[in-house]
């Protein structure tokens, strides 16, 4: 038995070398960690399972059946964060430059299939060269197994994705298919084609950093929601980011012990400008009102003119989305909109809570906007808090203006609770505008047109810039002072704790994409 024991662990040292030293070393030359080294930082002490560990390639092609590695370049299996079961993937860069074969895509998929049958949520920590070039067609195949998973386990597991290294061509639509992706910054890439195609077909010369850097796709495309400064911080945010949700969606996210308090907010009474034109950061209005220090920002550089979140309010987790009166006055365009679109469908997807902070103009106007289908994409946000059924309310802070109005969770697209400060402006347009169409005819024919105009302005801005015609009609449920916000949030979500509400019997909706 014993000589046996010992060949057991001459496999398992083999494997936990990966690719071998030297490539070990070449990964941390380059300010990388290890596939290991990774699981260790982000999983609880002890607690990682591997599975599939003396897997090995089944290829014989370009001599590869002379080059085998145990494991196939993916360390595989579950364990807990913060206690909580997950599974995990950790592709190995040391091993084919942690490119994908046949075998290395069936570890992915059993460990995908696990998550699925238990309920736990699916991280995939990304570092590969991309398809197996020496298997063809067969790696391609182990792609879409992969890809159709992380379809059919959207909205009933977490999926999350850090990429760590090079993830390119195809390879790039399993991360895009999951909840959240995080890029380390300087040593992370994503693209579908690299810097030498780009330039023989568009004779554009861009670095890989340039082209699909983190941050690129933090700011630019908005691919993904956290670039990081390094691997370490990614590790951290996916743990944080976690600590929100469920573990399913049959499940609500862990409370936090919560002992209640003065609760008042004085300082929310003078955070709005008196002049309605001034900005202000939303930011302030979101950390007086939730729980300290609790609030984890998404997107946060992407389509800025909207903030989205994570938070706790009391203890629970909530999902944060407000315009951003700081940035293009908070207005609503293609980015914030899909931004804020998709942030409210995942929270919708796990019973997360949706909290709205309104500061809207209305919608930004322009043949840019029109012609890439603001539209469309408009729609997507209406569509998402339309058949959101999880407990939704709003807090308008100033400005709600036109069809804006409408898609920031409205009463009437189903939002549960409407609050408006005494300072909220509810109307189809700025009263200057609304002057200059409804008036046209006195103002033009006015001696003193600007007088006249002015005087237009103030009768349409006495009658609608204010929260109290909307309230004689109960699309406000409540004018409230700024500083008795967050009292009356803890109670209305807490009243709304139980609700149940369901969408029509349908296959799926037909969201406009
Ligand atoms: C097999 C690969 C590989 C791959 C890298 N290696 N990519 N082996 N298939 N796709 C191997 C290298 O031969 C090398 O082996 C080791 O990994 C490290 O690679 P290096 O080139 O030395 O590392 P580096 O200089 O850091 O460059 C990393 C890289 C580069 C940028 C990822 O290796 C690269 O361009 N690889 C090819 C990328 C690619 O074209 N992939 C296919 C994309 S198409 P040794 O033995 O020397 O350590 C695709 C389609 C997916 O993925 C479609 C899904 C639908």
């Amino acid at each position: 038995m014993d000589n046996k024991i010992k060949i057991l662990e001459q496999k398992q040292a083999d494997a936990l070398l990966g690719g071998g030293q030297k490539r070990i070393d070449a990964q941390h030359k380059k300010g990388k960690l290890t596939a290991r080294e990774r699981i260790h930082f982000l999983m609880d002490e002890g607690s990682f399972e591997e599975i599939g560990m003396l897997v090995q390639h089944r290829s014989n092609d370009f001599g590869l059946d002379k080059e085998k590695y145990l494991g196939d370049g993916v360390v595989t299996g579950y364990g807990t964060i913060s206690g909580r079961l997950v599974y995990v993937f950790s592709q190995d860069f040391t091993v084919f430059g942690g490119s994908l074969s046949e075998t290395h895509a069936e570890k992915i998929c059993k460990v995908m299939d696990l998550a699925m049958k238990n309920g736990a949520p699916f991280i995939g920590l990304n570092d590969s060269g991309g398809a197996r070039i020496q298997e063809g067609v067969v790696s391609l195949g182990g792609y879409a197994d992969i890809f159709y998973r992380n379809v059919r386990s959207s909205g009933v597991i977490p999926q999350l994705s850090a990429i760590m290294g090079p993830c390119a061509g195809g390879a790039v639509y399993s991360p895009a298919m999951t909840d959240f992706i995080l890029m380390v910054e300087n040593t992370s890439y994503m693209f579908v084609t690299g810097p030498n195609v780009v330039k023989t077909v568009t004779h554009e010369e861009v670095t890989s950093e340039e082209l699909g850097g983190a941050h690129t796709h933090a700011t630019k495309s908005g691919v993904t929601h956290f670039a990081c400064a390094n691997e370490i911080e990614t590790i951290n945010h996916l743990k944080q980011l976690l600590s929100y949700m469920p573990q399913n969606c049959e499940e609500e996210s862990p409370a936090l012990p919560y002992e209640a308090g003065n609760e008042l907010r004085e300082e929310l009474n003078s955070i709005i400008p008196e002049n309605a034109n001034q900005p202000y950061d939303i930011r302030e209005v979101i950390e007086s009102v939730i729980d300290s220090e609790s609030f984890l920002e998404v997107h946060k550089l992407f389509a800025e003119n909207i903030v989205v979140g994570f938070a706790r309010l009391a203890g629970r987790s909530i999902g944060i989305v407000a315009n951003q009166p700081a940035v293009l006055a908070g207005v609503l365009d293609i980015h914030s909109s899909t931004k804020a679109a998709r942030f409210v469908r995942f929270c919708d997807s796990f019973n997360i809570p949706l909290l709205v902070f309104e500061d809207v103009p209305g919608f930004l106007p322009g043949t840019d906007q029109e012609w890439n289908a603001i539209i469309t994409n408009g729609a997507k946000l209406l569509y998402a808090f339309s058949e959101a059924t999880v407990p939704r309310i709003t807090v308008i802070t100033r400005k709600a203006y036109g069809g804006a109005y409408d898609v920031m969770n409205s009463k009437h697209i189903g939002a549960d609770m409407n609050y408006a400060w005494p300072c909220a402006e509810i109307a189809v347009m700025g009263a200057k505008g609304a002057a200059e169409i409804i008036f046209k005819g006195e103002i033009s024919s006015a001696e003193d047109k600007n007088a006249k105009w002015k005087e237009k302005e103030l009768e349409y801005q006495t009658m609608f810039a204010n929260p109290y015609r909307a309230a004689e009609r109960g699309f406000v449920d409540e004018v409230i002072k700024p500083s008795e916000t967050r009292v009356k949030l803890i109670k209305a979500f807490k009243m709304l704790e139980n609700k149940v509400d369901k969408l029509p019997k349908k296959k799926h909706g037909n969201i406009p994409l």
